[in-house]
């Protein structure tokens, strides 16, 4: 698929089918990852590939997800924010969750471009979790992604294709503007597309 295919095509899955995916291509995404911007340069990420059953079953209890359960492969994508904090002390922290999100979101399209569907899961329980994983102390687990092929009844990729917000709402020049008219007058006057 072409990258904006791809962007545009992207949805959350919530509900497998029975066809265990090619770890391979989770690894490839994985590696998809570790192509994001860091600061510093600095990759701080971890990813825990899960197919134990028993253990799925445990990651879909603790995060209240029954579907979770579903997925023949859960991914917890987990950052180590000392490797950020330390060179960055007063923006590592946020520097380390900005970038686990770059990072994740190249393993979610890669995934898409893969064809296979997967859900970010925020909502578990962080101790719990760790547990299951034996994850150390001092990893902070950014989200969960149980991953598999939809099962999903989809009309038309193309159809669904629906951007979040209305362009107008998110999009200033030179100052913010709160004035909804005045700023699509700003907006169109740059160009025969308006933006
Ligand atoms: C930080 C974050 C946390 C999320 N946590 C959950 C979650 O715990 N369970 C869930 O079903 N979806 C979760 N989602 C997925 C969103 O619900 C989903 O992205 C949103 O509904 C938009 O749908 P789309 O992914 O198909 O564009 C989360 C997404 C983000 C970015």
């Amino acid at each position: 698929m072409e990258l904006f295919d791809v962007i545009k095509s992207r949805r959350s899955v919530r509900k497998f089918s029975s066809k265990k995916p090619d770890w391979k291509e989770i690894i490839e995404s994985i590696h998809c990852a570790q192509y994001a911007p860091m600061a510093g340069g600095i990759f701080h990420m971890k990813f825990l590939i899960v197919d134990d059953k028993n253990k799925i079953e445990e990651l879909a209890n603790w995060s209240e997800q029954s579907f979770v359960a579903g997925a023949k492969y859960v991914v917890a994508a987990v950052s180590d924010p000392v490797l950020v904090t330390t060179p960055f002390p007063k923006k590592g922290e946020t520097f380390s969750h900005q970038q686990a999100g770059a990072a994740i979101q190249n393993f979610l399209l890669s995934l898409e471009e893969f064809g296979l569907g997967t859900c970010w899961i925020g909502h578990f329980n962080d101790e719990k979790v760790k547990k299951v994983l034996k994850i150390p102390e001092g990893y902070f687990i950014e989200a969960m992604f149980p991953i598999g092929y939809s099962a999903e009844k989809r009309i038309s990729k193309k159809k669904e294709v629906k951007p979040k917000s209305d362009i107008y709402n998110i999009l200033y020049f030179n100052e913010w503007l709160n004035d909804r008219m005045k700023k699509i007058e700003k907006i169109e006057s740059r160009g025969p597309e308006g933006y």
